[in-house]
């Protein structure tokens, strides 16, 4: 059981990088989108309650450094709850960004696109989400010194960073569409019926992560962005199986454009703390 000490222990350790403003959470194949020029790191592992993430390709990192004028968390790798993890488990490390003093989550993901207009490559802002993952991060007892028992969730994704996100992407000449984000509990794909359903919904993509910290995050009053990286059609809308392989080929080749999207958003955040 996660309590309000286990998140003050891991935000007490994450002390000694600094005082970020806002983090960022690069997900799946994500991992090195945006680098800090100088920067403090811990490893997951190093951070007392954090989980470890199991996927291979990377063991989890926490940054800290100076960015286009931002005092900017950077977290490498993340946990999915299809790990075993459970969702407070999942949710620590956002927890403890909320403690130490972030304002503002950015949060990448790879998902599969749903909606016939998308296409893998394509960047999606998440403006909603639908959470089909049958459990939230804040079942149990309330963290008071977090927030409250019942949040809302009215505007889990900020208006005002969704448009600050579009305008960055059209001053770069990056296409970008706003979607609603369905999370499943994976680990297997969903199938055509599900993907169906989820249409029907209102859900254009589809992954295994980030409604957990979204709804963490918001719980403690952080302000959201969620940028997903469309890697595959989802089951069903193309006749082509899906594999992990396609998903992280993907995000390989949009890296270098999502890492232009991100470092342009932070500095227009930045113009404005
Ligand atoms: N489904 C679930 N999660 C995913 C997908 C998908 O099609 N693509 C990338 N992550």
């Amino acid at each position: 059981m996660i309590e309000e000490s286990n998140i003050e222990q891991a935000t007490e350790a994450l002390s000694e990088l600094g005082s970020p403003q806002a983090a960022v959470i690069l997900g799946s194949g994500l991992s090195e989108v945006l680098s800090l020029p100088e920067s403090r790191v811990l490893a997951f592992h190093d951070v007392p309650g954090f989980p470890r993430p199991s996927v291979a390709g990377h063991t989890g990192q926490v940054e800290v450094g100076e960015f286009n004028g931002m005092t900017l968390l950077v977290q490498r790798g993340r946990v999915h709850y299809y790990e075993g993890y459970t969702l407070p488990e999942v949710v620590l490390p956002v927890r403890a960004y909320a403690r130490l003093g972030v304002r503002t989550l950015i949060i990448t993901n790879a998902s599969g696109g749903i909606s016939p207009g998308l296409s893998p490559g394509d960047l999606v802002l998440i403006k909603d989400h639908i959470n089909m993952l049958g459990n939230n991060p804040l079942r149990g007892p309330n963290l008071e010194a977090l927030g409250p028992r019942f949040p809302d969730m009215s505007y889990a994704y900020d208006p005002a960073l969704l448009r600050k996100a579009m305008d960055s992407a059209r001053s770069l000449g990056i296409p970008l569409t706003e979607g609603v984000y369905v999370a499943t509990m994976g680990p297997s794909y969903e199938t055509p019926a599900e993907i169906k359903a989820f249409a029907q919904l209102g859900a254009d993509l589809v992954g295994m992560s980030t409604v957990p910290e979204v709804v963490a995050a918001r719980h403690a009053g952080l302000s959201v962005l969620g940028i997903s990286c469309v890697t595959n059609y989802a089951a069903g809308v193309s006749a082509q199986p899906l594999s992990h392989e396609e998903v992280m080929e993907t995000t390989k080749r949009k890296g270098a454009e999502l890492g232009r999207l991100l470092t342009e958003i932070v500095k227009r955040m930045a113009q404005e703390a």
